[in-house]
């Protein structure tokens, strides 16, 4: 941060960005007005779709809407639709004020936080579901969250009407289920994946790693070591089999209490390969407690 001395020999607008939290919106009719106007002056409209409780993972994701678009517009939702039964809606992490907070150090132009009636009107019927694609890994651990995810994403677009949205490929499995339905619907949205960012142990940076205890914690740091052997182990000729079976086995005695798969998947369509040629992503769940930490990696060269 700039002392105050050298903040006064800024263009104004830079030391107000660092202080200012973009401006909020929280009805789809303001956000198409605001969004409307830009549109008119010529600008490129990005969206980041978020739940909130933003890291680092979530701000990077900004920079790189910011760098394909000229007016950025992050959204906040805890998706309702996406949860399950006994999964953490009611307790998932909210914390508009520091949110907004984090933001004013991007290059968000707008936040958007509807409520839940704003998102889902009375009387509302309608839901977008994905076959295949979503039925497996995450959709059978949960069922009926990738049609919430689904759902929410088609509705963020048609009421923000971006050219381009980016999701993180920590999410690997909804990166690859939003393609398939904006492929589908022939929604014309350029959605972008985004690499995942880590903490300084590797640990994807996730808004529910505030769950794990600290002995949690430094288990969770394995994960990422675990999958970049396996990675190591399947470029040099291991068999994938083999390479899933002794990855589970190093989870659990790294001290996870289960792991619900590590699966070696083509890329594009994230069906489970057999044999490695060239490229595959390792997509993996392993739970500490009640927290289901997801991880996953590229093998070999990406598409
Ligand atoms: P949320 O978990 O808040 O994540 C919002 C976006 O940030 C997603 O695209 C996610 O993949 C990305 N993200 C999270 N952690 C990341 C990390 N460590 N590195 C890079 N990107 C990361 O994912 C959702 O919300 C929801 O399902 C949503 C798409 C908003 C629909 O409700």
């Amino acid at each position: 941060m700039a002392s105050t001395a050298q903040a006064w020999q800024l263009p104004l607008k830079k030391v107000v960005n660092m202080t200012v939290s973009p401006p909020v919106v929280r009805t789809v009719a303001d956000l198409r007005a605001r969004t409307a106007d830009a549109r008119k002056s010529g600008k490129k409209i990005g969206l980041v779709p978020t739940m909130g409780a933003l890291h680092h993972g979530h701000l990077s994701l900004v920079d790189v809407v910011a760098n394909q678009s000229d007016f950025v517009v992050v959204s906040i939702f805890v998706n309702p639709t996406q949860f399950g039964q006994g999964e953490d809606f009611e307790a998932y992490p909210r914390d508009e004020q520091a949110d907004l907070t984090k933001l004013a150090q991007t290059g968000a132009d707008l936040v958007y936080i509807p409520n839940v009636a704003e998102m889902y009107p009375a009387g509302d019927a309608s839901k977008v579901s994905v076959s295949g694609i979503s039925d497996k890994f995450e959709g059978e651990h949960r069922p009926g969250h990738f049609d919430g995810v689904a759902t929410v994403v088609s509705k963020l677009f048609m009421q923000c009407l971006p050219d381009v949205a980016v999701f993180g490929e920590k999410d690997y499995q909804q990166l690859a289920v939003i393609r398939q339905f904006v492929r589908d619907l022939s929604i014309p949205v350029h959605v972008v994946g985004a690499p995942i960012i880590r903490e300084s142990d590797g640990l994807a940076a996730s808004s529910r790693n505030v769950y794990l205890s600290s002995r949690e914690r430094q288990i969770a740091g394995q994960f990422n070591l675990v999958l970049k052997k396996l990675v190591h182990a399947v470029e040099n000729g291991s068999v994938l089999i083999d390479a899933e079976q002794a990855a589970v086995e190093a989870l659990l005695s790294a001290g996870f209490d289960t792991v619900d798969y590590v699966s070696i998947v083509d890329p594009a369509t994230l069906e489970p390969l057999i044999e490695f040629k060239g490229h595959a992503r390792v997509i993996s769940v392993a739970r500490l407690g009640k927290v289901r930490l997801l991880d996953n990696m590229a093998i070999g060269s990406s598409l």
